[in-house]
């Protein structure tokens, strides 16, 4: 154990009966930093960060939380961590200040702290004026923002962040974003699970790709994104017959393969380095061959498009089948009750 690492682990493995939902995951978080961890629907996402958090106990590995062990030191690792995210704790029946306040009496703040503490988490999070409204009425961005607050009563030194920003409109997204910044700014670890590279992208010091249970590809945001060229164009061609004839268009003009997206309409493909200025060309060059193209953008790599670089595929959707959330979610949470 590096004094440096705040979360390190080694081949963490967990199982839903035959869904291997980690597969040997090693993650070695900087003291300091904000590290995502980014993957699709399915991933293990959720499941490694529940595993780190002690929520959920390994089948196998090992990791340790600011040189706690996740398993014989679990309370030292509860102690030291907030956990805000998918599946997280405040609820929806209590009002925004009732459930902060009753955090932070479970944290053993007195009746008159707890409330102090309610109130200034409230107003940070610009929470004030719904304070005394039930969470369940709150729009997205708010129950965002309240899961965050809770999370923060006891000044955790490392925070899990679980899909923080999932569905949020731009603007409650930048301003979890600079929550973040603001905690990592005091020092707090944040490790943060993210289906956008958008999002790992502006926040994460480092990020690693996990698909299948796995860590398929590790580095700095501009490394991930240099391994899958400089951009990307996207195109809708408006007679999907043309789509061959396009797709012939764009590989002369940028000289780079294309991709072939599930809708029959739609292209994409790596701009490499250097060709930068060929993309100009695009449009004028589709045109002359007759291929009309209502929609067209250039833009940052995708998340798709770095599995694809990564993977040799599109990452697939989730499967149905294993949507069966059961006891074991909540299995060392009732032990923790129970004590
Ligand atoms: N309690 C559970 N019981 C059964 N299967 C589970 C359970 N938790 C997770 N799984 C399965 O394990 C795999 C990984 O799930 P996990 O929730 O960790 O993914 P994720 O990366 O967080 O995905 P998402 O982006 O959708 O939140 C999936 O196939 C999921 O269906
Ligand atoms: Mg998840």
């Amino acid at each position: 154990m590096s004094a440096e690492l705040a979360v390190e682990a080694t081949g963490l493995v967990k199982h839903f009966k035959d869904v291997k939902a980690v597969d040997g995951v090693d993650l070695r978080v900087p003291a300091g930093s904000v590290y995502g961890v980014l993957g699709p629907n399915g991933a293990g996402k959720t499941t490694a960060v529940r595993m780190l958090a002690t929520l959920l106990r390994p089948d196998a590995g090992t990791a340790r939380v600011l040189g706690h062990d996740i398993v014989d030191d679990a309370d030292d690792v509860r102690f030291n961590v907030g956990l805000t995210g998918q599946f997280a704790s405040v609820d929806e029946d209590l009002t925004g200040a009732e459930n902060v306040t009753l955090l932070a009496r479970m944290y053993g703040f007195s009746g008159s702290e707890a409330r102090r503490r309610a109130s200034a988490l409230l107003a940070a999070f610009e929470l004030s004026d719904a304070a005394d409204k039930p969470v369940k009425s709150y729009s997205g961005g708010m129950r965002r923002r309240i899961d965050l607050a809770a999370s923060l009563v006891m000044s955790p030194k490392v925070l899990f962040l679980d899909e923080p920003t999932t569905g949020l409109d731009p603007r409650s997204r930048n301003q979890v974003w600079d929550i973040v910044r603001l905690l990592v700014a005091e020092g707090t670890t944040v490790l943060l699970t993210t289906q956008y590279l958008e999002e790992a992208d502006q926040l994460a010091d480092r990020i690693a790709v996990i698909d299948h249970g796995k860590v398929i590809a590790e580095g700095t945001a501009p490394q991930l994104k240099s391994s899958v060229g400089t951009g990307s164009v996207h195109l809708r061609v408006a007679d999907a017959r043309q789509r061959e004839d396009a797709a012939a268009v764009i590989e002369r003009v940028i000289g780079d393969e294309v991709t072939r997206p599930n809708d029959p309409y739609a292209l994409a493909a790596r701009v490499p380095q250097g060709m930068e200025e060929q993309v100009a060309h695009l449009l004028p060059r589709l045109h002359e061959a007759g291929i009309a193209v209502p929609e067209f953008s250039l833009g940052q790599p995708s998340l798709d498009e770095v599995f694809l670089a990564l993977t040799g595929k599109m990452p697939e959707p989730e499967d149905p089948e294993n949507e069966d959330w059961d006891e074991e979610q909540t299995e060392q949470h009732t032990e923790e009750e129970a004590r």
